[in-house]
């Protein structure tokens, strides 16, 4: 073939330059043909001299012969060619796309010489592909997608690729019956990508411009990110995210109230104890108009470490104690004040007392208002009955504030309880 081809390419050069046959054959230009169609081949310049034989071949296959009287037409083209004896013509018809191709003619005459011409078929390119895909916003599961394509030409397949890879049909991906249009429902968030198409024949193909899909879904799986517990008085950043086609807007609420915040990022510069609770993040797509939430509890706690009491930061349990010291203190006054009013002890205080009852009674008043107990074992035993309803851990101090009278009653005693107590964890 390819041989015969180079062959006959030389020849045609040849005979161009007038230094072959100058009788060589030339038939009408190349033809376009369409399926179904018919062509005629006529050669241009018929020799005048008389013929032997003639033939009409396609590549390597014998068509007809004519000789003086009679034409033979091979059986695969008997009932579609047809050969005129005077012009040398032939014509094809019911054209099948196999027929592109060369088709040459041979003459022999009756001097001898051999000539010959060629010329060839092809179909009709393709062209004008066009692929016309959804207009509208598509949602993942709700919305079908159809594309239809277009084009010139004949066509005798049509292929299909998404992002440069065959699409083949699937339950919800149906072709129509002539591959030019399909149909995709429901959109899955996977069908997004490019789609384009492919008309062929065997003379050309050509390839549609790319459309591509986008499938919208979401918000799904949205997150907070950020700390649960954190200090005092430090930035806080909560940082919320979700998976979502379009990308999701964002707002925030904190304990089910609006904040302004409608960034991705919840930022607290400095956090104070109101910062503590929930934080609620909502995802919105405003293509699919869903929207999903997620709740972040933040804690905002006491600048950590042990030993309250040295410098600045008392833990809540010391304030705590001290509270309840002062408590007891201005409870265990009154408590004496009534007890020493009622039994008029107060004469034989003095006395048991003695040279101490004044620096008591300062103490007293400098206890009083550092919220110290100098009360006597009495009284705070007193008290502490009244009080024993109270909670456990008041009871504790209370314990604590008895052992120390009871340990050493007379003496008006250094403040113990001024001390934060031991403090409970
Ligand atoms: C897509 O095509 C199918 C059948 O051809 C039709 O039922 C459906 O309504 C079309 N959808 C759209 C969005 O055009
Ligand atoms: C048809 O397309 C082929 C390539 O596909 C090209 O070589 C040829 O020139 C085209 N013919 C016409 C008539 O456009
Ligand atoms: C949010 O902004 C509006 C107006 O811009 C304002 O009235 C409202 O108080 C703000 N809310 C908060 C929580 O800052
Ligand atoms: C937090 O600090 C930044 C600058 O660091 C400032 O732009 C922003 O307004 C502050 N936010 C609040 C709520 O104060
Ligand atoms: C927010 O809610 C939490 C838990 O419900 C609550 O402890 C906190 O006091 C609330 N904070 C404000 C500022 O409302
Ligand atoms: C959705 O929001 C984006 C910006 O976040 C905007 O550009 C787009 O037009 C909005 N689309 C609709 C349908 O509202
Ligand atoms: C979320 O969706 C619900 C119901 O569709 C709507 O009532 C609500 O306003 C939406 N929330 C936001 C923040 O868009």
């Amino acid at each position: 073939m390819m041989i015969s081809r180079g062959l006959y390419g030389s020849l045609w050069i040849l005979s161009c330059f007038g230094l072959f046959l100058s009788e060589d054959l030339q038939i009408s230009a190349p033809t376009n043909g369409a399926v179904g169609g018919s062509v005629v081949f006529v050669p241009v310049n018929p020799p005048s001299t008389s013929i032997i034989t003639v033939q009409w071949s396609f590549g390597s296959t014998l068509i007809l012969t004519a000789v003086s009287d009679s034409t033979t037409i091979v059986t695969a083209y008997r009932d579609r060619a047809s050969f005129d004896r005077n012009t040398f013509a032939l014509e094809l018809w019911n054209l099948i796309l196999g027929d592109s191709g060369i088709y040459r003619l041979t003459v022999l005459t009756s001097v001898g010489d051999s000539l010959t011409g060629e010329t060839s078929l092809v179909f009709d390119n393709i062209t004008n592909v066009r692929v016309t895909g959804p207009e509208e916003s598509l949602i993942e599961g709700e919305s079908s997608a159809n594309f239809s394509s277009e084009g010139t030409g004949i066509i005798t397949s049509v292929q299909w690729m998404k992002d440069n890879r065959p699409l083949s049909p699937s339950n919800s991906i149906i072709f129509s019956s002539d591959h030019r249009s399909v149909s995709i429902s429901p959109v899955q968030r996977s069908d997004s990508g490019e789609y384009q198409c492919t008309y062929r024949n065997p003379a050309s193909s050509q390839t549609a411009k790319p459309v591509r899909l986008i499938i919208n879904y979401g918000p799904e799986d949205v997150s907070v990110k950020g700390k649960d517990v954190v200090d005092l008085g430090v930035r806080v950043s909560l940082s919320c995210s979700a998976n979502s086609e379009p990308a999701a807007s964002f707002s925030w609420k904190f304990n089910e109230t609006d904040t302004n915040v409608t960034t991705n990022t919840f930022t607290i510069n400095k956090t104070d104890f109101t910062h503590s609770g929930d934080y609620i993040c909502t995802a919105s797509n405003n293509v699919t108009k869903r929207n999903a939430s997620h709740k972040h509890a933040l804690l905002v706690k006491e600048r950590g470490g042990g030993g309250g009491g040295g410098g600045g930061g008392l833990s809540s349990g010391a304030i705590a104690g001290i509270v309840i010291g002062v408590l007891v203190a201005v409870a265990g006054i009154c408590g004496l004040t009534v007890y020493l009013t009622k039994t008029k002890k107060i004469p034989k205080l003095n006395q048991q007392q003695k040279g101490q009852a004044s620096e008591a009674a300062q103490r007293k008043q400098e206890t009083k208002a550092r919220g110290d107990g100098a009360i006597p074992g009495k009284m705070s035993e007193h008290i502490y009955e009244n009080d024993k309803h109270e909670n456990e851990y008041e009871n504790d101090m209370y314990e604590n504030v008895k052992l120390d009278y009871s340990r050493r009653p007379r003496a008006p005693t250094p403040p113990q309880v001024s001390n934060p107590p031991p403090v409970r964890r």
